[in-house]
């Protein structure tokens, strides 16, 4: 496995495979790597000849100063799992080549950047499309991979490259869950073993919208799930919202929608924590 740290030298590397026709999957990551990151990996390895595995905690996608320096980083970890899951090359820049310049280019995300992760961590999606559009240009994959855990991110990306006309393929996965039913997220590391154990609260709650609306108590959900995680002193819901999976409209009553997403965020101490669950309807 290849560690390259600048640009000048991962795109001379990467020009030998694209001029030979070779299918590039790339994995954008901001390392702590845990399973689901694993999977990735091995679903790029499956359909490309070369997968590159980038390994940047991006700063402008934080809003909050402290998350950004208490997210978790773990780069001799996460090399050492690359390796042994076959990844072919890692991208590990620092932040002054990724950011050589001080004003950054706004991106028109339209109406999906302004509700629940976007309302909540005002820029966050202004920093993903930053470095995501900086990372396609430099490895310029055939195919890139993103875990349906953050599903607002995939939509914002699907935006994304269509408004930078990018030929990027945006391959999501499904989400990988700890066997408590917690979705798997590099800052689960930082909960303590009572919370991780709690933790499970919150899909085994959203979870249950299916049921609340075969039970024609849809419009009941969204009340119910939050007091149901709030009553364990553990966890604050940040928000709990249904929206259509294609547009990210609220959905405030079932008819005309095909596909809905409930996402939520909920905060365990200072950890926030995200999931969301899809229902066909
Ligand atoms: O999902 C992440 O880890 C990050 O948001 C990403 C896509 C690597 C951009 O920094």
């Amino acid at each position: 496995m290849k560690v390259i740290n600048n640009i000048s030298e991962i795109t001379s590397y990467l020009n030998g495979f694209i001029s030979t026709g070779k299918k590039i999957g790339f994995v954008p990551t901001m390392g702590a790597l845990h399973f689901g990151h694993l999977t990735l990996v091995n679903i790029s390895k499956e359909q490309n000849d070369i997968t590159v595995v980038s390994i940047f905690v991006n700063p402008t996608q934080f809003n909050d100063k402290q998350d950004f320096e208490k997210y978790p980083r773990n780069t001799e970890e996460d090399l050492k799992k690359l390796s042994e899951t076959g990844c072919d090359l890692v991208f590990m820049p620092n932040e002054k080549e990724m950011y050589p310049e001080k004003e950054f280019k706004k991106f028109n995300l339209g109406k999906i950047e302004e509700v629940m992760e976007g309302r909540f961590r005002p820029g966050h999606f202004q920093g993903v499309a930053i470095i995501v559009n900086k990372l396609f240009e430099i490895v310029k994959p055939n195919n890139a991979y993103f875990g349906q855990k953050d599903f607002q991110q995939l939509a914002i990306i699907k935006r994304l490259v269509i408004i930078t006309n990018s030929t990027v393929n945006i391959i999501s996965c499904p989400i990988i869950r700890e066997s408590n039913g917690l979705a798997m997220s590099s800052r689960n590391s930082r909960l303590s073993k009572t919370e991780f154990d709690n933790a499970s609260i919150i899909y085994s709650t959203i979870k249950q919208l299916s049921d609340f609306i075969e039970n024609n108590k849809f419009s009941e959900f969204k009340s119910w799930a939050l007091n149901n995680i709030n009553a364990n002193n553990l966890f604050k819901t940040e928000y709990i919202e249904i929206v259509d999976s294609k547009n990210l409209e609220i959905v405030t009553n079932l008819k005309n929608h095909e596909s809905i997403t409930c996402c939520i965020a909920v905060f365990c101490g200072q950890v926030r924590l995200i999931d969301n669950i899809q229902i066909n309807l």
